[in-house]
């Protein structure tokens, strides 16, 4: 079968990207942008940044932010109806996941009104049409959501977080400035920035994974590696850095799959409203022990990238125990907690592993788990 990539048509990059979306809206026709975004980045003025540059250039817009971190059905479906209201012609996605994630599945139920139900596009769904135009405008610097062919919304009465996949959902402009990651605090920071490294590690050694998406993963390591700690800090060659590494990371991702640091990620976010990064960041290295054996020489690159010295004259085992060393070190220095123990509860492991082997990015991972397996990995996080 051939490799397919679908990357966005157009996006702009750096500080004061965001200044292009007017000539983007304007040379492609559009008459009026529905902006997409959520309630705390409007109070924090995040979102008016964007509408400033709408305005200024004389386009109407309207916006919707019933939106919640891990969005829900209920979420997308009061954005469908809010659409059809606006009588817009074209969506304007500002936030972080959350929001790239709700403007996609509206977008996607507008051109495609018989996934109305929103569960029906769980997975590879088989819409037809292409979503409304998308300008996604990225303020956490982690999902790439603006460059993904993804989008993730919770099933708030199964407590299901859906994983959908669809071609017809990439924005076709994506705006990366910066300037928008600025008003992250710390914690955010760290774990979006650990969302975007676990991305980058888990589709270098997916089963799917070959030469062109080999050379984003690796790219976006060594970018990461370096930014993420300033990034924290907040100076502006970190922020730069991470803006650039999660969409570079997103290039090859969502080309590819992922594997079961997602899979076991998306329950705590749908059970327990764990930040997706902070979720990700905890199993990572856990995961990254358990896959070791079914990743070649994957991990030498790996650490190489992560900036380890002496890789080469390592042995395997020395290299894949450096790979893992780095990232538990890069975690720990950005603030994130080494273990799950005020997370996840006993009494749910059960449950939280069997949704983890029904997620869409476990058939990715480069070795196959048992149930029994997922449950003994978040175990030894307890
Ligand atoms: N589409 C994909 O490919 C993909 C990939 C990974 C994760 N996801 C999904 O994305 C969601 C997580 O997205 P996220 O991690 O970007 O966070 P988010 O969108 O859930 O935002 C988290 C919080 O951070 C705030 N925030 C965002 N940007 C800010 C800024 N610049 N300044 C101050 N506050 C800011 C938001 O208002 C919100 O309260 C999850 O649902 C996850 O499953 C999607
Ligand atoms: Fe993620």
């Amino acid at each position: 079968m051939a490799n397919r990539f679908v990357l966005n048509e157009t996006s702009y990059h750096g500080k004061g990207a965001i200044q292009e979306i007017a000539n983007e809206v304007k040379g492609r026709g559009f008459e009026k942008c529905f902006v997409c975004s959520d309630p705390d980045l409007l109070k924090f003025g995040v979102t008016k940044k964007v509408t400033d540059v709408l305005e200024k250039a004389g386009i109407s817009y309207e916006i919707y932010s019933e939106i919640k971190p891990n969005p829900t059905i209920e979420n997308v479906q009061t954005g469908v109806k809010a659409f059809k209201k606006s009588g817009a012609d074209c969506i304007v996605a500002i936030g972080g996941g959350s929001s790239m994630d709700t403007a996609k599945a509206i977008g996607i139920i507008i051109a495609n009104p018989e996934f109305a139900d929103v569960r029906s596009l769980e997975g590879v769904a088989p819409t037809k049409n292409k979503c409304v135009p998308i300008i996604a405008v990225p303020t956490t610097a982690g999902t790439a959501a603006e460059v993904t062919i993804n989008y993730v919304i919770t099933d708030a009465e199964k407590n299901r977080k859906m994983v959908c996949v669809d071609v017809h959902d990439i924005p076709v402009v994506a705006v990366v400035d910066p300037d928008m990651m600025s008003s992250m605090p710390k914690g955010l920071t760290a774990a979006t920035g650990m969302d975007a490294l676990t991305h980058a590690i888990e589709g270098y050694i997916t089963k799917g994974a070959w030469a062109m998406s080999d050379m984003f993963h690796l790219k976006a390591i060594e970018i990461i590696a370096k930014s993420l700690r300033g990034a924290v800090a907040n100076t502006p060659e970190g922020r730069e850095g991470m803006a650039l590494g999660q969409y570079v990371a997103g290039m090859g991702f969502s080309n590819v799959g992922l594997g079961i640091v997602h899979s076991m990620a998306h329950p705590l976010g749908a059970l327990y409203d764990t930040p997706h990064g902070v979720a990700n960041a905890i199993l990572l290295p856990t995961v990254m022990e358990y896959n070791a054996e079914a990743t070649g020489e994957k991990y030498r690159d790996i650490a190489k990238a992560m900036g380890v010295e002496g890789v080469d004259k390592m042995t395997l085992a020395e290299a894949r125990k450096a790979a893992v060393a780095a990232v538990k070190q890069l975690s720990e220095d950005v603030g994130i907690p080494k273990d799950l123990k005020n997370i996840v509860k006993e009494k749910d492991l059960d449950f939280l592993a069997q949704s983890a082997m029904d997620d869409a990015c476990r058939p990715g991972n480069p070795k196959d788990p048992t149930k029994e397996d997922i449950i003994a990995l978040y175990k030894s996080l307890l």
